[in-house]
């Protein structure tokens, strides 16, 4: 399966860095991986425009469709503005904005109904890990914000332990393989065969430098990519990794 790179810019960049996204999507011209960017709301569609080669994501929604909910963004309308996947559950939504599983499981259905891909996030923080408990947190984390109407079309999993998170500390090889194919097993055990085909992303300080050995991890598709994504040369050497790697 191809990979994917997804860059999360969180809430950073500003019209100037379009030019970053163009660079980034010039590239992606010979790419033989997928390629996504979720800038924050205000540059989806100047994103959009600007670019053939690459996707425009966004890293939030609300789960309605419209309505009294001032400051929010529904599924629908990232979508008519260019956005193809969306980011939920990210674990700075689930810290900052107290995002349950079951509101990550309504993103999730929301994203699924507009037609995007929801990437949703799930990783353990570092006490659950020296507790040993990172198993069984990824399993309540899927059981609970993972709905019924997955697919290898309208879904990606995004692992990424929260203790990872930019702060340069990156797992063991050993610990990155046994939490992919973990999550490889719960998702062919509950939606079937075709969930070999949903795509797997490691997350958590991807940098150039790491993304090969990373992208040779089995069941490992790819990655989603915070600080890295916000230079286009250092997204594009995780690019490559990723285009070398198939
Ligand atoms: P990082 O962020 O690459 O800066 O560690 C990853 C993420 O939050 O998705």
């Amino acid at each position: 399966m191809s990979k994917l790179v997804a860059g999360n810019w969180k809430m950073f960049g500003n019209k100037a860095m379009i030019s970053d996204i163009k660079k980034i999507d010039q590239h992606c011209k010979e790419k033989t991986c997928e390629v996504a960017i979720c800038p924050p709301f205000p540059l989806i569609s100047a994103a959009h425009e600007q670019t053939k080669n690459i996707k425009i994501g966004a890293q939030n929604c609300h789960i309605n469709i419209n309505g009294a909910h001032t400051g929010e963004v529904s599924a629908e309308m990232l979508i008519e503005v260019g956005a193809q996947l969306i980011l939920v559950g990210h674990s700075e939504r689930r810290q900052d904005n107290y995002e349950t599983n079951d509101i990550v499981k309504l993103k999730s259905e929301a994203v699924h109904r507009a037609g995007a891909t929801a990437v949703v996030c799930i990783g353990e923080t570092l006490e659950e890990r020296t507790a040993e408990k990172t198993l069984s947190v990824l399993q309540e984390q899927m059981l609970n914000s993972l709905p019924e109407s997955v697919t290898p079309i309208n879904t990606v999993v995004a692992y990424e332990p929260v203790w990872a998170i930019g702060t340069g500390l990156v797992p063991e090889t050993d610990q990155i393989r046994s939490a992919h194919a973990f999550i490889r097993g719960f998702l062919a055990s509950t939606y079937g065969a075709e969930a070999h085909n949903v795509k797997i992303l490691y997350g958590g300080s991807v940098k150039g430098s790491n993304a090969k050995e990373i992208f040779s991890i089995s069941n490992v598709n790819g990655a989603l990519v915070g600080g890295a994504s916000l230079k286009s040369d250092d997204f594009i050497e995780i690019i490559k990794a990723a285009s070398n790697s198939m």
